[in-house]
This record gives C-alpha cells, sequence and structure tokens, in this order.
C-alpha cells in the first residue's frame, strides 16, 4: 500500500469556480483521488480555499465588505459548488478559517529567517498619506514605464502586457482614493531562493537526490522550470496589507505587514492536513502525510501556478531542514499541471458574462455528463475548451449511447427473459475476442490514470462500452430464446457475462462518473451486492468473476438523458446575448 498526498490548488475565496478551474485541478485531482482509494492505496485529498492576498482585499474593498465576510461568502460559494461537483476531498478548510494555519505559516518563515534562507531588505514604496498606509502594486495605476499606456496597474500593463516594477510607474494614483501616493522606505523580508536552489531543489528537480524522488516532469512543467532556474532571483514575501498572517512577533520593523499571499497560500496544504489530523483524534496523523520519505506529494494545478509549486514551495518545504522535530519534509512527487480551459472559443470570463451559470447548469443537467466531457477535453497538453456541442455529443454519443444503451439492453432482456434474475451459465465465453478487447480496454484505465492521462483513461472506458455492445450485437441473444437457433444455455452464458461486465464497469465509471456508478450498482440489484468482489484493479485484464446464479435483479432505468439539439442552440444564444 503506497500513501498518496494529493492536492489541489487553493481557489482564491474572491469569487465563483468555473469549469475552466476544474478542468485545470480539481477534477483530475478527484478522479485520481477516487481510483488511488478504490485500489486500496492510503489517500489524503486535501484542499481549501486561499483567503489573503490582494485579489481578495482589493474586491472587498471595491465591494464594501469586510474581508471576513467577503472570505466566508466566498468559502460557502466554493463548498457548495465542489459538493455538486462531486469532488472528494478529505481535508477542507480555508487559509483564514484554518485554526493552525498562522502559526504554521510563522513557524515557515521563521526557520527560514534562522536558517538564513530569509533576508531582510528596504526598499521604496508608494505610501498613501491620506490613507495612511502602503500601497500594494494592484492598488496603483499610472503610465506604463514601456509604452506610456496611461492606465498601466502597478503590476502590469493592460496595454502591452509588461511586467511593471511599480515604482517605475509615472504619475501614480491611488485606486482607493485617487490620491497621490509617495515613495517612503520599508522594510521587507526576501526568500533566498539562489541559496535554496543550491541547498536542494536543483539536484531534487534534476532527479540526483536520492532522498526525494519524484516522477518524470510533464514537458509543460520542465519547460517552465528549467527557464526559471537558469535565473532564479530572491522574492519578497512580505507585504504591507491590513490582512494576512502577520509575521512571526518580535520582529522589528514587522508592524503592519504580513506574509506574502504566495508563502503562506502553499502552507494551506499542510494546515489543512494538521486541522484534519486533530479532527481525527491524532493530532501527529500529519506526520506520515508529510515526513515519510514514502509518502507520495501530489500537486494538482493549473499552469499558472507552475513555479509555486515546483520552485517556491519545494524551497520552503526543503529549506526547513529537520527543524520540525528532527524530520525534513518530503517534497513534490509530481505536479500533473494543466493547461488552460475555456468556453467556446474564448476564455472564462465572470465579469464579462462569459461564462456557466452554474445553478441553472445543475438544474438541467447531469454532474456526470458535466464531469465525463470534462474530462474527455481536459487541457493536458495544450489549452482546450469546454462547447456545448461537444458536451452534447459527449453525453448523447458516449455516455447514453456506449454506458447507458448497454446497461439497460442487458438488464431489460435479463428481465424479460429471465425474470429478472442472473441465469446459469457454464462458461466458456471468456475467450471471445470482444470480451478480451474489453478486458484490455477496462485494464488500461487504471494504467492510464496513474500516468495522469484522464482523457485516455475516459476514452478507454468508452472503448470497453464498445466491445460489450459489440458482444451483445453479435451473440443477439433475444435470438437465442425461441424458434430453430433456440439454445438458453448459451442465452443464459451471454447474459450471465454481460452482467459480470456491468458489475465491473459499475466500479471503472466510479472515478468518473460516480453518481451514475451507483445508480448501476443499485439497477445490478445482488449482481451488485459487493459479495466479496474486489473494487480493485488486481485481475484487471481478466475477465470478471462469475455472478452468483439467481442474483435478484434491480429495475433498469436510464442512466444518461440526451440532451435535444434545441436545447444547446437555446444555451449558445444565451451565452452569446449575455455578452452582446
Ligand atoms: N489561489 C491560487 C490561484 O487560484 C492558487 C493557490 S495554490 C496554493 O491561482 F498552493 F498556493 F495554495
Ligand atoms: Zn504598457
Amino acid at each position: 500500500m503506497t500513501r498518496y498526498l494529493v492536492t489541489s490548488a487553493l481557489p482564491y475565496a474572491n469569487g465563483p469556480i468555473h469549469f475552466g478551474h476544474v478542468a485545470g485541478a480539481y477534477l483530475p485531482a478527484d478522479v485520481y483521488a477516487r481510483w488511488l482509494r478504490m485500489k486500496g492505496e492510503e489517500v489524503l485529498h486535501v484542499c481549501g480555499t486561499d483567503e489573503h492576498g490582494v485579489a481578495i482585499t482589493l474586491q472587498a474593498d471595491q465591494e464594501g465588505k469586510s474581508y471576513r465576510d467577503y472570505v466566508d461568502h466566498w468559502h460557502e460559494d466554493i463548498t457548495a459548488f465542489f459538493k455538486r461537483f462531486r469532488i472528494s476531498f478529505d481535508a477542507w478548510s480555508g487559509t483564514a478559517r484554518c485554526g493552525v494555519h498562522a502559526e504554521t505559516s510563522q513557524k515557515f518563515f521563521s526557520t527560514l529567517l534562522e536558517k538564513g534562507f530569509v533576508t531582510e531588505r528596504t526598499a521604496s514604496q508608494w505610501y498613501s498619506e491620506s490613507l495612511d498606509r502602503f500601497l500594494p502594486d494592484r492598488y496603483l495605476q499610472g503610465g506604463c514605464p514601456e509604452c506610456s499606456h496611461p492606465e498601466a496597474r502597478g503590476d502590469e500593463c493592460p496595454a502591452c502586457g509588461a511586467w511593471i516594477d511599480a515604482n517605475q510607474l509615472t504619475d501614480p494614483v491611488c485606486t482607493i482614493d485617487g490620491s497621490k501616493p509617495v515613495l517612503r522606505e520599508t522594510l521587507h523580508w526576501y526568500l533566498d531562493l539562489p541559496a535554496l536552489q543550491e541547498a536542494g531543489l536543483a539536484s531534487w528537480y534534476e532527479g540526483t537526490d536520492a532522498q526525494h524522488p519524484h516522477r518524470a516532469w510533464k514537458p509543460n512543467v520542465a519547460g517552465h522550470v528549467t527557464a526559471m532556474l537558469k535565473d532564479l532571483k530572491e522574492r519578497p514575501i512580505t507585504r504591507d496589507l491590513p490582512w494576512g498572517v502577520p509575521l512571526p512577533e518580535g520582529l522589528e520593523g514587522s508592524e503592519g505587514k504580513v506574509l506574502y499571499v504566495w508563502f503562506d497560500a502553499p502552507i494551506g496544504y499542510l494546515s489543512a492536513t494538521m486541522e484534519w489530523a486533530e479532527a481525527q483524534g491524532d493530532p501527529d496523523a500529519w506526520k506520515a502525510w508529510w515526513q515519510d520519505p514514502e509518502s507520495r506529494l501530489v500537486h494538482f494545478i493549473g499552469k499558472d501556478n507552475i513555479a509555486f509549486h515546483a520552485v517556491v514551495f519545494p524551497s520552503m518545504l526543503l529549506g526547513q531542514g529537520d527543524s520540525w522535530e528532527g524530520k525534513e519534509f518530503i517534497l513534490p512527487w509530481a505536479v500533473p499541471a494543466n493547461e488552460f480551459y475555456n468556453l467556446q472559443g474564448r476564455k472564462f470570463s465572470t465579469s464579462k458574462g462569459w461564462r456557466l451559470d452554474s445553478d441553472a447548469f445543475f438544474e438541467t443537467y447531469s454532474t456526470d455528463a458535466a464531469r465525463f466531457h470534462l474530462l474527455m477535453t481536459l487541457p493536458e497538453t495544450a489549452d482546450s475548451e469546454f462547447t456545448w456541442e461537444g458536451f452534447q455529443a459527449t453525453n448523447n454519443s458516449l455516455l447514453a449511447d456506449k454506458l447507458g444503451n448497454f446497461a439497460s439492453r442487458v438488464l431489460k432482456f435479463a428481465a424479460k427473459s429471465f425474470e429478472g434474475k442472473a441465469p446459469s451459465s457454464e462458461g466458456g465465453l471468456d475467450s471471445h475476442p470482444s470480451l478480451a478487447e474489453a478486458d484490455a480496454a477496462l485494464g488500461e484505465i487504471g494504467v492510464r490514470i496513474e500516468n495522469f492521462e484522464f482523457r485516455a483513461a475516459a476514452q478507454a472506458l468508452m472503448k470497453g462500452c464498445d466491445a460489450l455492445n459489440t458482444f451483445f450485437d453479435v451473440q443477439a441473444p433475444w435470438k437465442l430464446t425461441k424458434g430453430d437457433a433456440s439454445d438458453l444455455n448459451l442465452c443464459g452464458e451471454v447474459v450471465e457475462r454481460c452482467l459480470a461486465y456491468l458489475e465491473l464497469l459499475s466500479r471503472r465509471m466510479g472515478p468518473f462518473c460516480p453518481d451514475s456508478a451507483d445508480c448501476l450498482r443499485t439497477m445490478l440489484g445482488e449482481a451488485a451486492a459487493g459479495s466479496g468482489k474486489d473494487w480493485g484493479p488486481e485481475s484487471d485484464g481478466q475477465p470478471p468473476s462469475r455472478i452468483a446464479t439467481g442474483a435478484i435483479l434491480g429495475e433498469a432505468g436510464v442512466l444518461f438523458r440526451k440532451i435535444e439539439n434545441d436545447a444547446i442552440q437555446e444555451e449558445i444564444s444565451r451565452l452569446e446575448s449575455a455578452v452582446s
């Protein structure tokens, strides 16, 4: 048994989650976690909301809400969305609500400071005299030093895309009250990434550190990180903000300063694990997950988070040395980062209305169909997109026509011809070529999932269904019940095999479509009644074991309802009218 610590990027508590986020991290992470749990591995899927930083304060200020109320609201909203999407977190928290988050983050900071990996320096920064506070980048607007565009933000120019040093803005104004800020000296703390690179980051990344093994990096991760490591710089990890984790007590010049959100956020994975351990009644239980060299830390993220998960956070972890009761932290074992997921040809944008209303979506369509379609179109190697036409095709031509149809044909036939009971069978069909194809396809699913090839895993499930439908068509059991060709023995065998494969399908589809898998198991009745059947893949590639003769089947129902063309056209018009 292997221990997998699976994390999904902490979403900012400043807006709704959309399908783009889900396809980037949460859904593949969930499929991975569900598969490993089913296989009998030890799994902890950790996440929570990212509740600090200017992404939060800026929005809350604009809406005139308190930071606390603001993040609480979005934490609830995001929690509900994940529940509806059946994302199965084992630990779910938030950086401003987790009771041990601040102290854990402060300890990280203090340890790095003690070890000389954090250094202190003064720098000048814009200060608002009217508000009596320093202004972080995003609170400033002014002329772009590159292209002179008059409305550049403190961190970035919307016209030329330049990354801006806020101090270089010409004629800056404060975006809160329009006042003119002045430059003032202030103290900040910097993470010495070049030193950490030498202290172990480089050898871990290159794979020469036997203590901290990792899988081969995905090409999109390697491309990004290799370039970054060539010119690694110190990074400021403190900010002047009224909201966040305060710096540890007793540091001179630290009043009014908090840790940079990207410093405290990934520590959220750890503090959420600690909180979970506490709730289990075993406060030390986090250690096995984070410090046992055999544990595998897997970060599911979108591509914009690569630097933080493959460079910054590993540096922070390794810089702790053995300061946590004599033990070192593990480093990431895999970083399966995805590219971006768009909507019908454009980026998802909540503010511009280019979005799917999730309440409306889930009122009409099934979570499982959405999950499966996202998995079939995941941005694994390049950006990809959700289209309504594609969603309809996945739902109708794959889920309904292949999977749902196979289930309903078999169960209806068994109800009619065998009184809703599993027929007896002698066996002898095991070597049928279609069944061999099904064995191979269903056996491929787990291999693909463990390789982070979720599209291929979903396709393998469909290949399995194709083979099973072919088996049913070729054997044509309905021709064996009457007339000259009547052969009830063979007929029973065909049906028994189909039921056994349906039972296997119900397990193999589980990580993708958990509700429909449950539904199928109910339809199978006693044919799916546990009865010592292994859920895991030990026998993958082998035919499933026999269904007990006489097992009483449940009622055949519809697993996936078809979506009409009109409904899809309406969705597309609604989307287009929202932006026009
Ligand atoms: N909130 C960040 C984002 O949405 C992700 C934070 S991931 C963590 O881009 F590791 F920092 F938690
Ligand atoms: Zn510019």
